[in-house]
């Protein structure tokens, strides 16, 4: 493999998690530094509900601020129409619609089941679609639900040809726990690919068992060439509780420029841009190679 895309959920994935207010200001910054590393695609918010996610709802006034640079795609997740309409709004790039594999979590994170989640999408990809907008699907629990425990990956590799027959470009696969091993990676995507093309795959691993860095590795290995990450390790989903964040992106650009394989992005810039959010967050940046470089 000669190349991979990095898909930055920091602004996002990174974000929503965060209990304390953080000002919309410093979010438009984070995006701004971000979009001069190299990245060309990078999830700036989400169009979900206040009551359910507070944190993400001064998505609209990032995405009316940010200076947008015409290479790089911003995204937003759209949980239904009522978000794909203010997405729409906010001039988005592209958009987001997520399921899971697991109906407990689906419940929990959506409110409703699997099948409800797929009907819910329906309109929201055609709309899109015919605005010219690109959809990505996300598959959350592709190894274990934090509710349910293991997840058969059959019902992940069925959710997921669901999404891409309805109109995706693409799924990404979300170890929503961070709790997957790369054994159980490799089978998990082995099944996916049985009705789904590799190149329409992205993985999303959360890094909460330390596994995340191999995980990407055997990814990599069964061909995936999109890759999501967070600047500073930033994230985790307000309903899965105990998850931790998402794998550092400084941490995936090392791994790849050790593999000889071009992302794009510049491994300094991209840890000025999570050392800036780490201070206003009021922490470390928890990527090891950010950490290590800065020592
Ligand atoms: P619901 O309560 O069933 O929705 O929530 P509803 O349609 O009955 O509406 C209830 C109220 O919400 C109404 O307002 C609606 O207008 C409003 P009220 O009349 O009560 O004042 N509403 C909205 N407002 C703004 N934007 C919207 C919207 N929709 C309804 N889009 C709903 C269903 C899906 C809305 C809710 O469950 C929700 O917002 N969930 C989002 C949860 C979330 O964002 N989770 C984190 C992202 S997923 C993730 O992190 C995993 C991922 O990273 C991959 C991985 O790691 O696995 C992607
Ligand atoms: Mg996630």
């Amino acid at each position: 493999m000669d190349s991979v895309t990095i898909y930055e959920v920091g602004p996002r994935d990174g974000l929503q998690n965060e209990k304390g207010v953080i000002n919309v200001d410093d979010k438009i910054e984070l995006v701004d530094y971000l979009s001069k590393t190299g990245l060309t695609k990078i999830e700036a918010g989400s169009f979900v509900s206040p009551k359910w996610v507070p944190q993400m709802a001064s998505s609209g006034e990032v995405l009316a601020s940010i200076k947008r640079a015409s290479n790089i795609s911003y995204a937003a997740l759209t949980p239904n129409m009522i978000g794909l309409e203010a997405a729409l709004l906010a001039n988005v790039d592209e958009i987001a619609v997520f399921g899971a594999a697991s109906e407990s979590f689906s419940q929990k994170n959506i409110n409703c089941s699997i099948e409800e989640s797929i009907q819910r999408f329906i309109p929201v990809i055609e709309h899109a679609l015919k605005a010219g907008i690109k959809v990505r699907g996300y598959v959350s629990c592709v190894v274990a639900c934090p509710y349910e425990g293991p997840i058969n990956p059959r019902v992940v590799a069925a959710v997921s040809k669901r999404l891409i027959d309805l109109g995706c470009y693409e799924v990404s696969l979300g170890d929503t726990i961070g709790i997957g091993t790369p054994k159980q990676i490799i089978d998990m995507i082995s099944a996916v690919t049985v009705d789904v093309s590799v190149e329409q795959l992205a993985i999303h691993c959360h890094d909460t068992y330390g596994q995340a860095v191999a995980n990407i590795y055997a990814a990599l290995d069964c061909g995936i060439s999109t890759i999501d990450s967070s600047v500073a390790g930033l994230g985790g989903c307000p309903y899965a509780v105990g998850a931790s964040g998402n794998v550092a992106s400084e941490d995936v650009v090392y791994l790849l420029q050790g593999l000889g394989i071009e992302s794009g992005v510049d491994l300094n810039k991209l840890i000025s841009a999570g050392d800036f959010i780490s201070r206003k967050l009021g922490r470390s940046n928890q990527s090891k190679v950010a950490q290590a470089i800065s020592n």
